[in-house]
């Protein structure tokens, strides 16, 4: 057993809530080394949060992309035709799509998956207030796992796949491969427009998460904030840092809390140690080169057939084909 992890029954409070995060955190610290699904970082403050960090001068991918989307709209519109049927995976405040239905030519219905239930009901009514006429089918799921899309009224021509942001980059590389696999067989005859950061200069990467006014510190703390709320856990915010770095042989950037002194913290009936120095690993963000990522789609049964990207390259956008036989 693990030295620095000793687990203390204590008496069970009068209510046990079996969230899934109270599980998934009970199993990350139980896990050596201590790791939890980023997922869990937007309930409500973490959107907050989220959006903060989008508009941070250090956070370029928010504005790379925009800027890239903004440019090449219409002939993102070209690739995707007529009447689609647009999905997008982890909707937040739809920005983004925004500029793409402006660009489409008759867009069916668009169906934004959020996990974040209440924020994703809200988004869908301004957007579709925005846009009369388009069917919006808001579904509150956690697209990490698969989910069931509702019918549409009017019958789509071609299912689109939108997915911006790098969020792909949450995802390590076989669990990304995995994912779009699924996203090709249920794109079948459409396509997916995919949002990817590229990897470039650590200096840059590493401002872009270690931001000046401790905004990602926040939002990574954040976490601890929830379990306290949530799982009347007793995390002392000042006993762990916001650590996030670049590791150059895996192309992620790391984010870890590390604790800054040895402590004890009780969550729900149990209580666990952190020794100084000790990590719960938060999120990883992968980074790749633009071959890289269109190898990774053609494993997973796309056709990568044109990607747009910013003067520096630092972001890319890729129109990824999903063939009709695609298993
Ligand atoms: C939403 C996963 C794309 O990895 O850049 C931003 C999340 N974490 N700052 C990213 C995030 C810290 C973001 N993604």
């Amino acid at each position: 057993m693990n030295p620095r992890l000793s687990l203390i029954a204590r008496p069970a409070p009068e209510e046990n809530p079996t969230s899934e995060f109270a599980t998934a955190f009970q199993l990350a610290l139980t896990s050596e080394p201590r790791r939890i699904s980023p997922k869990f970082f937007y309930d409500a403050a973490g959107c907050e949060l989220f959006d903060q960090i989008c508009a941070l001068p250090e956070y370029y991918p928010t504005r790379t992309e925009l800027g890239i989307l903004q440019r090449h709209a219409h002939e993102m519109a070209a690739r995707i035709g007529p009447g689609a049927d647009v999905i997008e995976f982890g909707a937040g405040v739809m920005t983004k799509i925004r500029l793409l239905l402006h660009a489409l030519a008759e867009p069916v219905r668009y169906v934004p998956v959020d996990i974040a239930a209440e924020h994703l009901q809200a988004q869908a009514n301004l957007l579709a207030a925005d846009f009369p006429g388009l069917e919006v089918q808001p579904l509150a799921a956690d697209f990490t796992q698969g989910f069931a899309l509702p019918e549409a009224t009017m019958k789509p021509r071609a299912r689109i796949g939108f997915f911006p942001g790098s969020s792909i980059g949450n995802f390590a590389p076989d669990d990304a491969r995995r994912f779009l696999r699924a996203a090709a067989r249920t794109l079948r005859g459409g396509g997916m427009l995919i949002g990817v950061d590229l990897v470039k200069e650590p200096a840059v990467l590493h401002a872009a998460y270690n931001d000046r006014q401790g905004v990602t510190a926040a939002f990574n703390k954040n976490l601890l904030v929830r379990a306290n709320r949530e799982l009347a856990a007793d995390f002392d915010l000042e006993g762990f840092d916001h650590y996030a770095f670049y590791n150059p042989v895996a192309s992620r950037i790391e984010m870890h809390l590390v604790s800054n002194r040895p402590q004890q913290v009780t969550i729900e009936t149990e209580i666990f140690e952190f020794a100084p120095g000790q990590t719960l690993h938060t999120e990883n963000s992968y980074k790749y080169s633009l071959s890289g990522f269109e190898k990774l789609a053609r494993q997973a049964g796309f056709e990568p057939k044109q990607v747009w990207c910013d003067e520096q390259e630092w972001f890319s956008v890729h129109w990824l084909a999903a063939p009709k036989d695609a298993d």
